[in-house]
């Protein structure tokens, strides 16, 4: 039996999905937030409704607390919040919950974090999802990868991409481990992720390792 409560749950299980030096937070969606931000977040969600404008506070919230940012958080033209020098962090919300992952590892070169509530997906929407040479996963799974993986991408410079330009192979053998690549990038872009089941909902951390840090990784594995 277990008295955690459920962000304290998120926050275990990203933990255990995270290499020690990334640090994780999680927390109930709470309008209380929105009262808290800055004015020059606020702006950002001004026309939102009240549950996105919470969520958007509560992001930047718990960043704050990982990192000890000064608010106001700045976000920048492709939707990211633009962290202090030498951090790299990554957010995701669902109906009920914010998770954020943030670390100055400097072997980490990005985060990517997502979270969804199970739910079944339209035959359509798995097509869209799915790529035929894809790990064999739950289809919201693999969303939930290709979110994180996209997340991290996007803070490294990649342009916007469909579900189908990333491929989420096996990893390297251990449960809830996979490798995310994008192989229409020339550079090859892998991507180290690891997922759990908690409380009903998919969690995926998705981290860009320098390249040293990925060789001595890929060295370490065979
Ligand atoms: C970035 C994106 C994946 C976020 O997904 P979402 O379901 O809207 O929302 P999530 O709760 O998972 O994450 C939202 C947070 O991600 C962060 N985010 C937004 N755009 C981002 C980007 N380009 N790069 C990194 N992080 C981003 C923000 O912190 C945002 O929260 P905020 O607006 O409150 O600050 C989505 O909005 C998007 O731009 N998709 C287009 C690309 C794509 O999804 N391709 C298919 C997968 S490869």
């Amino acid at each position: 039996l277990t008295t955690a409560t459920l962000p304290e749950r998120l926050e275990a299980a990203l933990v255990a999905l995270g290499p020690p030096t990334v640090r994780c937070a999680a927390a109930l969606v709470d309008v209380a937030d929105v009262h808290a931000s800055h004015p020059d977040e606020a702006a950002h969600v001004a026309g939102a409704v009240l549950r996105r404008r919470a969520e958007h506070a509560g992001g930047r919230t718990l960043l704050s607390r990982l990192t000890g940012a000064p608010r106001p958080i700045a976000t920048d033209g492709q939707r990211r919040p633009v962290p202090p020098p030498g951090w790299v962090w990554s957010l995701a919300h669902d109906d009920d919950v914010v998770v954020a992952v943030a670390t100055t590892d400097p072997e980490v070169l990005a985060l990517g974090v997502d979270v969804e509530p199970f739910r079944a997906l339209e035959p359509a929407m798995v097509r869209i999802i799915r790529r035929g040479d894809d790990a064999d996963l739950d289809p919201l799974l693999l969303f939930v990868i290709k979110e994180a993986t996209y997340k991290a991408w996007s803070v490294l410079g990649g342009r916007l991409l469909e579900h189908h330009d990333v491929r989420v192979c096996a990893g390297d053998g251990e449960a809830g481990t996979v490798r995310a690549i994008v192989p229409s990038a020339t550079d090859g872009a892998e991507f180290h992720g690891r997922y759990s089941a908690v409380d009903g909902r998919w969690l995926a951390l998705v981290i860009a390792r320098s390249r040293s840090a990925s060789s001595s990784l890929s060295r370490a594995a065979t």
